[in-house]
């Protein structure tokens, strides 16, 4: 395929600002990068803001030397923000904390020395898996300060989950803590970090937060509680921001694709964070009064770039919640609303299902008239969802800002522009692609689609927030991002454009789910289910949920000598859980004799989809491919009746 199938002519944007500034971004990058990218401070400035001479690792604002922490911290304290409020936290059990920039910078400055005095170097990798607690993104901080490489792993994964993203980044030190809250249970924290240090040789220290008091097993000389190690630090510590070549990794996070492995997700320091500083200003267009609430995990990327970065870089005041949205009572969120005087709130449309499921008088019960903004991400969001939002908690004054993006890119790539002008909204659709972003809609051929046809999502340009490479791993990048469509990056999602030009999302094309708004690869949980003693095969598809969006089933053949009781199918169950994460929990596991598979011995996967979700083939013809239509056929009539 050559680029020349892939014309550029189609963009209607119906709002003329938002398109002349679209327009000079994709005509004159450079030129509009190097304006943009002095909103940051530089220790150094750039020699050249983008070097495309060895794709697809393309490198931005190459000379360039920056420091995250100094952008998020101590460009305020010098001003009148010193003491404007930084974090507003609470806790699930209904603690508070608040923040001020200074406050935080202090901490930081703090925690940067412990982790120096660990031996922490430029470079070094250094894994959190800590909750939704004010010390997760000062850890971040302290990192991105001394140049160490953060990976942060959620905390609802396993201790099993957790080894293998230690050992693919070899970190140092792990940071963690004694206990989560969650829906007024305590999660052992420190303890399924225990399984995974039995496995992660390269980890020399532990450093723990108290958090819930929980008992927890301290190894003399490798675990140390943070808050005596705090004690014998100094509080006007002071550590110089390393300054870092923008190409720096910022960070590392883990996501899921289409194999078992996850992938080590890099992203650099300089271009990512103009990027998530102009997407928030562009989308969101944030105030200096607003109240912004990402109500996202800080394990996923969109509380890196929305809870801790970009939020910090603008100055604003950011509300943290550690619990779930529903609890004690499933007006939570609405009372955090009224309470703290939200102003902008972003979240995924599987909570506003939830809510929508408990009724509008939870909401009514609070006054939300403080709303100006709504935000929505992670995967599509139905229209009744939208419309329900629209209504019932924006009052139907806010618009809702749908912002599709991926880990990978590192934030906002299309959405709606608050900040420079909003295109008419349509419920459902994420508008328009961003300044910067050259976003297309083409078939396997790489040709541009018609408008209402589907096909593959690309970005046909280097954009700043993009990631590098993946850890390590410089040839899986290559291969999963830029083999299907040579030259261009392939998000693995389908989309649509209307006839007005809009962007519809409309799911993964590949073997991952979207469950509640959560990544993860198919393909991770067939490798758990397969290495259970007592299965021969597994195959996972996503059945369509009300609630969730997809749930994982799993279809599994058995080894010889096993029975396919309920007994099993409870133990696998608590296998992918213990394995992976409450996450992953399989809605159902159906055992059956065989998979359907062609005849090179590939899992039919959309017809098992098909099959779970109870919905008619469809146009099988490119289904799956190397399969006849009778083969496709015969199986899918054959695995409907093992079912039932
Ligand atoms: C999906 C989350 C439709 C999409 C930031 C993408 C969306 C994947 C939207 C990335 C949206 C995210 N509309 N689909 N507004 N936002 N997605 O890496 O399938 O966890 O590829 O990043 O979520 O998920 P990830």
């Amino acid at each position: 395929m050559s680029k020349e199938t892939l014309p550029v002519e189609s963009r209607i944007i119906p709002v003329k600002r938002l398109e002349e500034y679209w327009e000079r971004s994709i005509e004159d990058p450079e030129g509009f990068w190097s304006e943009h990218a002095r909103a940051l401070q530089w220790f150094k400035t750039w020699d050249k803001v983008l070097d495309a001479s060895n794709p697809p690792f393309y490198k931005w604002f190459v000379g360039g030397k920056i420091n995250a922490s100094y952008n998020a911290l101590d460009v305020h304290i010098k001003t009148w923000r010193k003491n404007k409020v930084a974090y507003i936290w609470e806790g699930e059990p209904g603690d508070t904390r608040v923040i001020t920039y200074y406050q935080l910078y202090k901490e930081v400055n703090r925690i940067a020395k412990i982790l120096k005095n660990m031996g922490v170097k430029k470079g070094d990798r250094v894994t959190l898996y800590l909750p939704m607690i004010p010390e997760l993104p000062m850890v971040m901080l302290a990192c991105a300060r001394i140049g160490a490489i953060h990976s942060v792993v959620f905390s609802g994964f396993s201790g099993e989950s957790l080894a293998s993203r230690i050992n693919d980044s070899n970190s140092k030190i792990l940071i963690t803590a004694d206990g989560a809250y969650r829906r007024g249970k305590i999660i052992p924290l420190k303890e399924w970090a225990d399984k995974a240090l039995k496995l992660t040789p390269s980890i020399e220290s532990v450093i723990v937060v108290r958090r819930t008091g929980s008992k927890v097993n301290m190894v003399e000389n490798r675990d140390y509680w943070l808050h005596e190690l705090l004690a014998g630090i100094e509080p006007d510590t002071y550590v110089e921001p390393e300054p870092v070549e923008s190409t720096h990794p910022l960070y590392i996070l883990y996501t899921s694709g289409t194999t078992g492995k996850p992938k080590g997700v890099e992203h650099s320091t300089g271009g990512y964070l103009a990027w998530v500083y102009w997407t928030l200003k562009w989308a969101f267009d944030p105030r200096e009064e607003d109240v912004w609430w990402c109500a996202a995990d800080i394990g996923w990327v969109t509380g890196h770039s929305y809870i801790v970065y970009s939020p910090l870089m603008h100055g604003l005041t950011s509300i943290m919640y550690e619990g779930a949205p529903d609890y004690p009572h499933p007006d939570r969120w609405w009372s955090i609303i009224e309470k703290y005087g939200v102003t902008i709130i972003y979240t995924a449309p599987t909570a506003i299902r939830a809510f929508m499921r408990y009724g509008e008088e939870w909401v009514k019960k609070h006054d939300l008239s403080s709303l100006r903004i709504l935000g929505s991400v992670g995967e599509p969001i139905n229209p009744e969802a939208w419309n329900w939002y629209y209504k019932n908690v924006g009052g139907e004054r806010c618009p809702i800002i749908d912002t599709w993006w991926q880990t990978e890119t590192g934030g906002f790539m299309i959405s709606p522009s608050a900040g420079v002008e909003l295109a008419p909204l349509k419920p459902g659709s994420a508008t328009f692609p961003l300044p910067g972003i050259d976003a297309e809609v083409v078939n396997d051929n790489g040709k541009r689609v018609e408008p209402g046809e589907r096909g593959y999502l690309i970005i046909k340009k280097p954009w700043p927030g993009m990631l590098q490479t993946l850890w390590k791993d410089p040839e899986r990048y290559v291969e999963v991002y830029y083999k299907k469509f040579p030259g261009f990056y392939y998000t693995g999602d389908y989309a649509m454009r209307d006839s007005d030009g809009y962007f519809w999302l409309l799911g993964r094309a590949d073997e991952v789910l979207k469950v509640a708004a959560h990544r993860i690869g198919t393909t991770e949980l067939e490798s758990v289910l397969v290495s259970y003693p007592a299965v021969a095969e597994a195959a996972v598809a996503g059945k369509a949920d009300p609630v969730k969006g997809e749930v994982p089933v799993a279809f599994v053949v058995l080894r010889e000598g096993y029975s396919p009781l309920n007994s099993l199918r409870e133990e696998l169950v608590k296998y992918v859980r213990n394995q992976i994460g409450p996450i992953a929990t399989p809605a159902n596991i159906f055992f059956v004799d065989k998979l359907p598979k062609t005849r090179s011995g590939k899992i039919m996967r959309r017809l098992l989809k098909s099959v779970v979700s109870d919905q008619p083939l469809g146009d099988i013809t490119t289904l799956e491919d190397e399969a006849s239509v009778e083969e496709i056929k015969k199986a899918y009539d054959e695995l409907k009746k093992e079912l039932e």
